[in-house]
């Protein structure tokens, strides 16, 4: 019997319209745009409006990678949906999102690895698709990361955006995800963690104490240090080398650990797809955001090998390799 894959056949996504500057950040917290871009790369992010929700962009979204499939909602057999900002603490987004698509009854929910979380749905929706259990599956990554925000903390709120992107993933006989690597360590949860949830309980500070604790310097330097493996491990996996690859699109996170990664790869900025700027760091959004820009730019063209990787709290980290 041939080998079945997992093919991505349409992208997606969505993208609040109010955008805020780094010069719009100057006037509320002691930053700079120099600081900002210097640092980071982000030049502006997109802000959810009042009352819309991961959902919605996460609907948009998948609207949008349906139609470029050119499938209806009724034909998906499988939702995976990775946020760490849901909309309500249940039922899951994928749930939510499953109703307003119109594709009620097949298998729908999310999966919480933080900034990992679109390339770890993508994972598991890659063995639903090879184990023969899934035909059509739609994966999602969405966020609505700015609602966790404290807006007076500067290491914090200048880093972070909304937004969502999603992929029709469909079994073929063509190539496909080759490789799709999932990994976490627990041990690195102080690192980067918000503190508050329902069985630790919420608190009486301000926004329930929903915020983002984060050691911003050891978080840069375990992700350095963890994606340059990853990208190795991942070429193995697959059997590829460097050279093979068309492509990188990280993790939108920061614009030096995406250089990082790229110079482990012996690969020119050229080919790696940088959206960092226009969104910040839309978590689990950030890697589909800026395949379908790569994808509806026109830089990436069938045929060509991507490599997907991203890195979050938990510690997560995951990657994909495939032929687009
Ligand atoms: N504006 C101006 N100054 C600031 C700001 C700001 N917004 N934020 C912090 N500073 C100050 C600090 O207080 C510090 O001042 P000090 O030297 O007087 O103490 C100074 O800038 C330098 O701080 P550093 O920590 O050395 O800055 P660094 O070069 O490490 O950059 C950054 C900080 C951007 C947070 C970086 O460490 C980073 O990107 N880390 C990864 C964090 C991340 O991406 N987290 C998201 C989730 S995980 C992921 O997606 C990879």
């Amino acid at each position: 019997m041939a080998q079945i894959y997992a093919r991505i056949t349409g992208t997606g996504s969505a993208l609040p319209e109010r955008v805020v500057t780094n010069a719009d950040l100057e006037k509320i917290v002691e930053t700079s745009d120099e600081w900002i871009r210097t640092r980071t790369g982000i030049q502006r992010r997109h802000i959810a409006a009042e009352g819309q929700t991961t959902g919605d962009l996460a609907t948009e979204a998948a609207q949008r990678a349906l139609e470029a499939a050119g499938i209806k909602a009724s034909e998906i057999d499988l939702i995976v949906l990775g946020t760490t900002t849901p909309d309500i603490i249940f039922p899951s987004t994928a749930c939510l999102v499953q109703h307003r698509l119109g594709a009620n009854g097949c298998a729908a929910f999310d999966v919480n690895a933080a900034c990992s979380g679109f390339v770890y749905a993508l994972g598991v929706a890659d063995k639903f698709i090879r184990s023969g259990q899934s035909k059509k599956v739609l994966v999602i990554g969405a966020e609505t990361l700015t609602r966790m925000i404290d807006w007076n903390e500067r290491e914090t709120c200048v880093l972070f955006g909304d937004g969502a992107g999603a992929v029709v993933l469909e079994a073929s006989e063509e190539p496909g995800i080759y490789a799709t690597l999932l990994h976490a360590d627990g041990g690195f949860k102080h690192l980067l963690y918000n503190p508050v949830g329902v069985s630790a309980g919420f608190t009486d500070e301000p926004n329930h104490g929903v915020r983002i604790n984060m050691s911003g310097r050891e978080v840069f330097k375990v992700a350095v240090k963890t994606l340059d493996s990853l990208v190795d491990e991942t070429l193995q996996a697959a059997g590829m080398e460097a050279s093979q690859i068309d492509w990188l699109i990280p993790h939108q996170a920061n614009l030096r650990i995406i250089e990082a990664t790229a110079k482990r790869l012996n690969m020119p900025m050229e080919q790696v797809v940088v959206t960092v700027q226009e969104h910040a760091n839309t978590s689990s959004g950030s890697v589909p955001l800026a395949l379908d820009h790569a994808v509806r730019s026109g830089m990436v063209k069938r045929g060509q090998n991507l490599l997907l990787e991203a890195f979050g709290g938990g510690f997560t980290w995951a990657s994909a390799l495939l032929r687009y």
